[in-house]
Formats: structure tokens, C-alpha cells, sequence
């Protein structure tokens, strides 16, 4: 049982005293499983995953890159302008693609492999997607304008809304 720990981010449902960030995720998985359609194109799946993310918690940024060839080219997103390509091993992205793994940065500024696309950005999770054969299609990289801002609660979650998208990438 993964415990409840809401001592960053407050999502928008938090006026209700008792709803706590693992509630929020419950939620989350709920909409985005109503939300995902096989019917329906990349931009539109991929596009509705990042606001849902957004809508619930407000994080500065979120939003997907995908790999194409040895970079990572910026996809759907909601927030402020990006960089438009990282390459491979670069960067917190690039980093979590070439290891396979989630990255959590609880300070931007002490990490030598970031790359800075906005000055607001203080800390940073990036996870991701894989397709059937365990090869990186893509990475979500959600920053938040506040220092330790991602525990393994944020992983366990993110982890299993990205791979509820992978299914329709
Ligand atoms: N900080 C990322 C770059 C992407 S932006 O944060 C949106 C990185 O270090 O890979």
C-alpha cells in the first residue's frame, strides 16, 4: 500500500481537507482511462494525457517528448515554451532514456545533466514510455517551480498513467 503524502503540490481538489495526493492519483488513472480512446489520433490521446496531469496538480510544466531517431523532440505539452530537441543521454530526459528509468531531481541546480528551459523550474520527474518490446517511445517530464517536489509515491503513479497511454501511443 503505497502511503498518502501531500507536502508539496497542492492539487485542485485539495480545498477538500481530507483528499490527499494519493486520492488525486486515484483519480487521475480514473479519467485517463475514460480518456484514452483507440479511436482517436496521437495528438488527441497524447494531448488530453498532459492536461489531465495539469488540471489535477498544476505543475509548472508537463508534457511528452518523443524519440525520433537519436533525439527526443518535443510533443504535447502544457505550459510554458520548450526546447524542441534533446539528444539522446542529454539532459534529465535524454538521461531517463538511455537508462530506462525514472529520474527524480529534487534540485534542478544541482544536477549536472539538466537542461534548463525555464528559470522557474526547481525540480523535475521524468519517466518513460515503453512500447512492448521494453524500447523508450517516448519520456513525460513534469518540472515543478518548487524544490523536492516528486517523491516514489509520484513515480509508483506516474509510472502506471504512462504506461496506460503507452497502450494508445
Ligand atoms: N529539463 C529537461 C529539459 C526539458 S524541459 O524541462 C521542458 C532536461 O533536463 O532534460
Amino acid at each position: 500500500m503505497r502511503s498518502a503524502n501531500l507536502k508539496t503540490y497542492k492539487p485542485s481538489h485539495s480545498n477538500v481537507q481530507s483528499t490527499s495526493k494519493e486520492d488525486i492519483y486515484q483519480l487521475l488513472l480514473a479519467q485517463l482511462n475514460s480518456l484514452l480512446d483507440d479511436d482517436v489520433d496521437y495528438i488527441a490521446n497524447t494531448a488530453n494525457f498532459c492536461a489531465a496531469i495539469q488540471q489535477n496538480f498544476h505543475f509548472h510544466w508537463v508534457g511528452l517528448y518523443r524519440v525520433m531517431g537519436e533525439e527526443l523532440v518535443l510533443s504535447a505539452f502544457q505550459g510554458p515554451t520548450a526546447c524542441t530537441r534533446i539528444p539522446f543521454g542529454r539532459g534529465v530526459c535524454g538521461q531517463a532514456w538511455e537508462e530506462k528509468k525514472t529520474l527524480i531531481v529534487g534540485d534542478v541546480h544541482s544536477h549536472p545533466n539538466h537542461i534548463t528551459c525555464s528559470a522557474l523550474s526547481q525540480s523535475e520527474i521524468v519517466v518513460p514510455l515503453f512500447d512492448s518490446h521494453g524500447n523508450v517511445k517516448a519520456v513525460l517530464d513534469i518540472d515543478a517551480d518548487i524544490v523536492n517536489a516528486f517523491d516514489t509515491l509520484d513515480k509508483d503513479y506516474l509510472e502506471e498513467c504512462v504506461a496506460l497511454l503507452a497502450k494508445y501511443y
